[in-house]
């Protein structure tokens, strides 16, 4: 079988460094890998590491081996380029589709996916420039992933980091897994609720849920690899970050609401993964709870959590959001699954049935997505990737 052909570019970032593992991923799991860096990458790492790392000839300009055409063949038979890292620089070249060296070239005669990791100081990446070429480019149906947050080259940190190479290889991974299809939320903002949320009853207590948040991060990987720009809001994960998305970490159902709600405001799809309570301590003890000889325990007095996505779903900031929620239930799992979505107005209801060892901390799911036009689609048991394929599937349709 042929090996999948995948371009590395390199542009000129300090993090050049971190694409050599990059290649290295590709390389040992099967992947032909041209690399095409920028002359200013080369400051940073030699002509000689990403040669003898793909085992193919390197060069950053048209004039070399002009009798093979490089500067439009290596484009057309890519089967995926990506650009780790991208700089602010190279990506206003493609936006404009400036064409002064190999790889902006290559970007011009590419018809594959085209996914861009860039790596920049956090003033570049938030400059109206950066943003309007990230935008164009992303519209154009480029996979411009989210720079991480973290250190920077030197004292500074914030967002600007490239992702783990780890991470951008198997967003890659997924991007080519999907063959020649269009990165479907290319252009599009998605915001993912995961994990549980957690309330406190004193500073060392909360009621809290057994959601582990990892059917919410893949469907942010998901979301990634098909082109999205993606927030996830994270309830007490303990999982890594998922590269490529912006995360925003919150604690208890208020806290959800508010940061789901300010992301929401610009967001073409919101999916409700987290497990958010529906119920918190009417008060907070600042002192912890002490337990008297002799004494009853003190009755636990609940409020009611405001339901976000009954929120979300009858709020909308625009006609066209689409609002997916999850339900996870016990018993009755479809004829409760059609109630609650009637309940709470959302386009697309998840139902998985929960229980002592389903859904819950594990790799894989089950489900049927119930929609409001009165489809049902069954997923079977298998990755939590397939279930978010199948919901970002239908929330495609719906855009359309
Ligand atoms: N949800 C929410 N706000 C809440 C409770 C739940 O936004 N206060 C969302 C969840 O994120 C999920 C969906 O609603 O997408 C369904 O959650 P579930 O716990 O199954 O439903 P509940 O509304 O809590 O109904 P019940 O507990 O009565 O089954």
């Amino acid at each position: 079988m042929k090996k999948p052909q995948v371009v590395l570019g390199v542009s000129g970032g300090i993090a050049a460094y971190k694409a050599c593992e990059l290649l290295r991923r590709f390389t040992e799991s099967g992947h032909d890998v041209r690399v095409v860096p920028t002359e200013s990458a080369l400051h940073f790492v030699g002509e000689a590491t990403w040669s003898a790392l793909s085992g193919h000839p390197v060069s950053t300009r048209v004039w070399d081996s002009v009798e093979e055409v490089p500067h439009v063949r290596i484009g057309q038979h890519a089967d995926l380029v990506v650009v780790a890292p991208a700089t602010a620089d190279i990506m206003a070249k493609a936006a404009h589709g400036l064409a002064d060296d190999l790889l902006t070239n290559t970007l011009l005669t590419a018809r594959c996916p085209v996914v861009f990791a860039p790596a920049m100081h956090t003033e570049m990446w938030e400059h109206p420039a950066t943003r309007e070429n990230v935008a164009t480019l992303r519209g154009r149906g480029a996979i411009v992933i989210e720079p991480a947050v973290g250190r920077l080259t030197g004292v500074d940190t914030g967002k600007g980091r490239l992702p783990d190479p780890a991470d951008i290889f198997e967003a890659c991974r997924r991007v080519l897994a999907r063959g020649a299809a269009a990165p479907d939320l290319a252009g599009r903002h998605v915001v993912i609720s995961a994990g549980g949320t957690r309330e406190p009853l004193d500073p060392v207590r909360y009621l809290g849920n057994r959601s582990s948040g990892k059917q919410g991060y893949a469907l942010a990987r998901v979301a990634v690899a098909r082109g999205a720009r993606v927030t996830l809001v994270a309830a007490n994960t303990a999982l890594p970050d998922p590269a490529g998305a912006d995360v925003v970490r919150v604690g208890t159902a208020v806290q959800l609401r508010e940061a789901v709600l300010k992301a929401a405001a610009e967001a073409d799809a919101v999916v409700m993964a987290a497990a958010v309570a529906d119920f918190r301590p009417a008060r907070y003890m600042t002192g912890k709870i002490k337990k008297k000889d002799g004494e009853e325990p003190p009755p636990l007095e609940l409020v009611r959590n405001p339901d976000v996505l009954a929120e979300l779903s009858h709020d909308r900031p625009s006609a066209g959001q689409i609002v997916v929620g999850f339900a996870a239930e016990t018993d009755d799992v479809l004829a409760n699954g059609h109630a609650k979505l009637a309940r709470k107005g959302c386009d697309l209801l998840v139902v998985n049935e929960v229980g002592d060892h389903k859904a819950f901390g594990s790799e894989e799911n089950e489900a049927v997505v119930l929609g409001a036009d009165g489809t049902e689609t069954a997923v079977p048991y298998g990755p939590k990737e397939d279930l978010a394929e199948v919901v970002f599937d239908l929330v495609v349709d719906r855009f359309s």
